[in-house]
């Protein structure tokens, strides 16, 4: 750590330990709803111009949080490198979808990536396959902390295996003090006004003009995209306020005997897609001012010669920054949030449930939701998800599936209404061509 990354590490964890074991009050939570100033609804705003989206989309950075290797699924590789339509990664349809834009409007947005310690190797060999793609990109690294010792709250002092045992990335929340740190926004970004930020494996944010216009006409400088909670996300962050101010409300700050309230989208109704538009002059501000974002704590256990050490990562989540500002947040469709989180949300997006064009995935005109997906244990990493689908079946009749145990899926399946494959002693193989249609398979066909 150069001086500056020790004293952002030493001042996170001097914020720790004084804040530790403060609770929210629930008292003071109010949610954000549509009839408050600071939450707008997506369908009242208004489309600019030609020459408006020329002028707005050339002050505009995109900048992707990528530091992330999607270890639930398995990944070693970045998971914005995961091959998810046809052959094509999470980047590369990011950057097809710029390179749309700018031909569009005759402009040149850069694209930003925010990579880690452990993103970094992987994405630097990619870069020049964009080269003549005419998008502009540029790359930095965030912050590396220590691991702290769980006994100790002190830097783990045993002997890891290799460094990145020891190292952590602390949390997208990072990108607000990297990115400034960075020199970009002073150096070849100099002159851009805004910066959108979103996970590099959430393809439904997208560069949005309406959106863009109406974050420049408002003086709120920090612009949150929230949309309706289903069943489906009831733990997602979600906005409320707080002694006035808006605040980002994550499911680890609530008080346990609060969780059904919270859970409830009766109650809360919008929640959190962490895609956010900053106005980068006020970021600059507010980073040599001292940002200070809620710290989550993250416990762990980290393999040593003389065995599992228990540990925790200090780490900060960019939506947070919302009351670092003057934030206001936007009720935006569902259609902006489409995260690969698990190999269920994988299939649906590799399946012909979207449609794809210029690197923009949307669920086809005839559905007005995804069907739900359960895949079994036997599918949660990558690799066995693609050994076991040796194509991705049609599911555009599809309302659910699940599958438990050995099951493998051929070529050129559909699978209509509601369907369960299960494995029995015997892998269950789902022949190429085949259609299933409303029904249990167990163990057999
Ligand atoms: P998350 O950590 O919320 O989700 O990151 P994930 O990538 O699905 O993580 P796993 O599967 O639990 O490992 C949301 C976004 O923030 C980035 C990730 O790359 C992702 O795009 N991120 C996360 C960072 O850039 N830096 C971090 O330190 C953490």
């Amino acid at each position: 750590m150069n001086e500056q990354q020790r004293k952002d590490f030493e001042y996170l964890v001097s914020r720790y330990q004084s804040t530790k074991g403060t609770k929210i009050d629930w008292n003071r939570v109010i949610p954000l709803s549509n009839e408050d100033d600071e939450l707008c609804m997506y369908s009242e705003l208004t489309e600019p111009s030609l020459e408006e989206t020329k002028t707005l989309l050339d002050q505009l950075v995109v900048l992707k949080l990528n530091g992330g290797l999607g270890t639930s699924m398995g990944c070693t590789a970045p998971k914005s490198t995961i091959e998810v339509r046809d052959d094509r990664s999470f980047l590369d349809l990011i950057v097809q979808q710029l390179q749309s834009l700018n031909k569009r409007y005759s402009v040149d947005i850069p694209l930003v990536l925010m990579n880690s310690f452990s993103t970094k190797p992987f994405v630097d060999a990619d870069l020049p396959k964009y080269a003549s793609t005419g998008v502009t990109i540029h790359t930095f690294l965030q912050n590396q902390f220590p691991r702290l010792s769980a006994a100790t709250e002190r830097p783990m002092t045993e002997l890891t295996e290799d460094d990145k045992e020891y190292w952590y990335p602390p949390g997208h929340g990072d990108v607000l003090t990297s990115f400034i740190r960075s020199g970009l926004p002073e150096g070849a970004l100099k002159g851009k006004k805004y910066v959108f930020i979103s996970n590099a494996d959430n393809l439904g944010g997208t560069v949005d003009p309406i959106l863009l216009k109406h974050f420049s006409a408002i003086d709120a400088e920090f612009l949150s995209e929230q949309t309706d909670k289903t069943l489906a996300d009831v733990k997602g962050g979600t906005l409320i306020k707080y002694d006035g101010k808006v605040k980002l409300l994550e499911t680890a700050q609530v008080p346990a005997e609060h969780m059904d309230d919270f859970c409830s989208i009766n109650m809360f109704k919008i929640f959190n897609t962490n895609n956010i538009w900053i106005k980068i002059p006020a970021l600059a501000r507010a980073v040599e001012s001292g940002l200070d974002l809620d710290i989550i704590v993250n416990r762990k256990t980290v393999p040593t010669p003389s065995g599992d050490v228990p540990v925790i990562q200090l780490e900060t989540a960019v939506g947070a920054g919302i009351s670092c500002f003057k934030g206001a947040g936007v009720n935006v469709p569902r259609s902006r949030f489409l995260p690969v989180k698990t190999t269920n949300d994988l299939l649906l997006l590799q399946s012909d449930i979207f449609d794809e064009e210029d690197g923009l995935v949307r669920l086809i005109p005839t559905l007005s939701a995804q069907p739900s997906v359960k895949l079994g244990p036997e599918f949660k990493l990558v690799r066995q998800f693609d050994s076991r689908f040796r194509g991705i079946p049609s599911i555009k009749q599809l309302k659910s599936l699940e599958i438990e145990g050995d099951v493998v899926v051929g070529k050129d399946v559909t699978l209509v209404g509601d369907v369960v494959l299960k494995g029995g002693e015997k892998p269950l193989v789902i022949p190429d061509g085949a259609t299933i249609s409303d029904r249990v398979v167990d163990g057999e066909l």
